[in-house]
């Protein structure tokens, strides 16, 4: 335990000379950033779409009040697209007989949906100001606005994102984390992307709305969940939609307790041993989790540091940039 806890410290330490070397490099370029494709402000369609994010938030909402599982949707596929290759809407790219995307990855198939509301979206973009606004951007401000029908925080959104003319099957399966690895290999994923542990306990809030299915937590249900939480009769009933080996596609919520509205209750539920995914609850049941269960209790206890830290980690999420540019796709699924 301590031999492990020594080296993370150590490759984090790593990690953030690493960073102040980049950044002593990088002042010399750093007159040249307001050229830069890939900067984002706040005023990006001020001129060219002023009713951009007007437009999406009326979509959002009539969406959302249809069906409201199409909020959660789209906050995990605005995750999903910035943690490969940055934020620029490579996980909306179709599969084609020449070319392959990402939604056949692990962690997107039978599982990202909501395709068909961005698409719908897109078209209201494109009738009010065509080619105007990309489809990354669409994401980042669908994605606030789930956030926000669901009671969560609002927060300005930067844009300016561009759409790639690629995308990355493999990064899909290798970069984006998964729900049965450790604390220590989350951590690293959310590190390679420039999100420190605290962005990563924060935006795992995001799981006080939507679903998972059985083969996401089955593992932990049948594993450590009896020695974490004392609720017997939450995880009587999740083996009973659960049976080992049936049932793989039966969802349930990611909050028990308040599963609609976006809140700190995720947190209260990981301090009682019931967080739904293995990786929930490392944040706080992880024998090296130090850092990690100080801001479990914190959010769980103080719902507006939750909300303030979530806003200002999705602006850092939302600002992974894909260094190779792109375009403003036309149509969402495919490249100009
Ligand atoms: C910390 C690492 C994370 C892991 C391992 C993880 C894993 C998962 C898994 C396995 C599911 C259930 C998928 C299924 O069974 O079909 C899920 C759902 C979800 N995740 Fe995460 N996630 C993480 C972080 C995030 C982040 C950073 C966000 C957003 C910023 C997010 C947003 C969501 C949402 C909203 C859902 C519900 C989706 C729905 O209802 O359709 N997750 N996540
Ligand atoms: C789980 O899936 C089975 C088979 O598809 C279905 O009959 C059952 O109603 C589902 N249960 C829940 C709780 O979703
Ligand atoms: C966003 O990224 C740019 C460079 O890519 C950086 O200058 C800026 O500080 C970042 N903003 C935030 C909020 O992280």
């Amino acid at each position: 335990m301590a031999g492990s806890s020594l080296s993370f410290n150590l490759s984090n330490l790593r990690c953030n000379l690493a960073v102040l070397f980049c950044f002593i490099c990088s002042c010399g370029v750093v007159m040249f950033s307001e050229a830069d494709a890939n900067y984002l402000t706040l005023d990006y369609y001020a001129k060219t779409c002023p009713k951009a994010s007007e437009i999406i938030h009326s979509q959002m909402e009539s969406a959302v009040s249809s069906d409201p599982r199409v909020g959660p949707r789209l906050l995990r596929m605005h995750f999903h697209d910035c943690f490969v290759q940055g934020c620029d809407g490579s996980v909306l790219l179709d599969d084609t007989e020449t070319f392959k995307g990402e939604k056949t990855a692990g962690p997107n198939i039978n599982s990202l949906h909501g395709f068909d509301v961005v698409d719908k979206i897109k078209s209201h973009l494109e009738s009010e100001c065509p080619g105007v606004v990309s489809c990354a951007d669409l994401l980042a401000l669908a994605a606030k606005d789930a956030v926000i029908l669901a009671g969560g925080p609002y927060w300005d959104v930067p844009l300016g994102r561009k759409d790639s003319r690629s995308a990355s099957l493999e990064k899909a399966n290798t970069d984006i984390p998964l729900p049965n690895q450790g604390l220590i290999t989350l951590i690293s994923k959310f590190l390679a992307k420039g999100l420190s542990t605290t962005d990563m306990v924060a935006l795992s809030g995001s799981h006080t709305i939507g679903v998972a299915r059985c083969t996401s937590f089955r593992d932990r249900i049948y594993g450590d969940y009896q020695y974490t939480s004392k609720d017997g009769g939450e995880l009587l009933r999740l083996k009973k939609m659960c049976p080992e080996k049936k049932n793989d596609e039966n969802t349930t919520n990611l909050d028990h307790t308040t599963p609609t509205l976006f809140d700190n209750a995720y947190y209260g539920n990981l301090v009682k041993g019931e967080g739904l995914l293995n990786s929930d609850q490392e944040l706080y049941s992880s024998i090296i989790g130090f850092q990690t269960v100080k801001l479990v209790k914190k959010y769980a206890e103080d719902s507006l540091i939750f909300f303030k830290h979530y806003s200002d980690s999705m602006v850092r999420m939302g600002n992974i940039t894909n260094p190779h540019g792109g375009e403003v796709r036309n149509n969402c699924r495919v490249m100009n």
